[in-house]
């Protein structure tokens, strides 16, 4: 593996080894080989983060090699250099890249042109990394992903909804998007992802009918602060426990966060099933270092 830019590009086969390795890596922490010894690794991000930040950092040290973190405003990026020379200048120096930003075009340029592996960290289009954690918890928890029904209640067409109906193309699973008209999937999106087993609805009950996964993320993704008259629309779409009644006995609710409370979910929910949530963000790490290992492989 070279480079993760999307969960689109990822095979069946590459999914499921990345989340054996997660697996392997998190039982093994402490104890497990260090492939990037001896490197460099930059971390460029243009938008906020905790999680992804933090668990690249630690997972880059774990795996023994250097983790540089370059916000967009500690760079020239942030005067205007653009992400070509960017990658030019960073390919010479480091052995690979992490980007969050918000165009997936900068982050394939920034591939492209540096010679080196790019790790997509958030674009507007995609997630993987989140995806790759939330899938280890699904497996943790529920012992894997066939012949389970995933909903996601919320924006549907957002990096984390993209993201989920890749990860739903291809590996098979029964994924439900709930969301209002004027936020779904376009037509165009849809012929291309072509996925009989992605349905989308504005009916969040039904979504939520026999669930044995419940997922949800902010209706405003970063970069859309200014849009607010875009949340009147999510009312209905908000998981709370009268939704949950919907779902299948042991249902999980997964949220990758940072969650606004009494939005896309309540209080109430996310502490209910903070056990997993924050399983989920810890899966961060481990599903990262899988990536950084296969990469390291080649
Ligand atoms: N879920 C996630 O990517 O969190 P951060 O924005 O804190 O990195
Ligand atoms: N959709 C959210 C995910 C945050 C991890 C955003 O892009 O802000």
């Amino acid at each position: 593996m070279k480079h993760l830019l999307s969960i689109e590009e990822l095979n069946a086969t590459q999914i499921k080894s990345l989340i054996d390795d997660a697996v392997r890596l998190k039982a093994q922490r402490g104890s497990h080989e260090q492939p990037l010894t001896g490197q460099t690794w930059a971390m460029i991000f243009t938008k906020s983060s905790t999680r992804t930040r933090v668990s690249f950092e630690v997972g880059i040290r774990e795996l023994g090699g250097f983790p540089m973190f370059l916000s967009k405003n500690d760079i020239q990026l942030g005067r205007g250099e653009p992400i070509q020379d960017t990658a030019r200048v960073l390919g010479r120096m480091v052995h690979g890249c992490i980007i969050r930003t918000f165009a997936q075009s900068d982050v394939v340029n920034f591939a492209n042109l540096s010679g080196v592996p790019t790790i997509n960290a958030l674009t507007d289009d995609e997630h993987p990394c989140q995806i790759l954690a939330d899938l280890l918890t699904v497996r943790e928890l529920l012992g894997g992903w066939n012949g389970k029904k995933v909903a996601f209640i919320g924006d549907g067409f957002s990096n984390m909804t993209i993201s989920w109906m890749w990860a739903a193309k291809r590996l098979g699973f029964e994924l439900v998007v709930a969301c209002p008209a004027d936020y779904q999937p376009t037509a165009e999106f849809l012929k291309k992802l072509d996925a009989p087993n992605v349905t989308i609805t504005q009916d969040p009950v039904a979504a939520a009918r026999d669930a044995d996964v419940i997922n949800t993320d902010v209706w405003l993704s970063m970069g859309q602060e200014d849009q607010q008259d875009k949340e009147h629309a999510f009312g209905p779409y908000q998981v709370n426990a009268a939704l949950l009644e919907n779902a299948a006995a042991g249902h999980l609710v997964l949220h990758c966060l940072p969650a606004y409370r009494e939005k896309e979910i309540t209080e109430e929910v996310l502490e209910k099933h903070a056990s997993t949530i924050f399983q989920q963000a810890e899966n961060r790490l481990h599903a990262q270092k899988a990536v950084l290992v296969a990469i390291a492989k080649g």
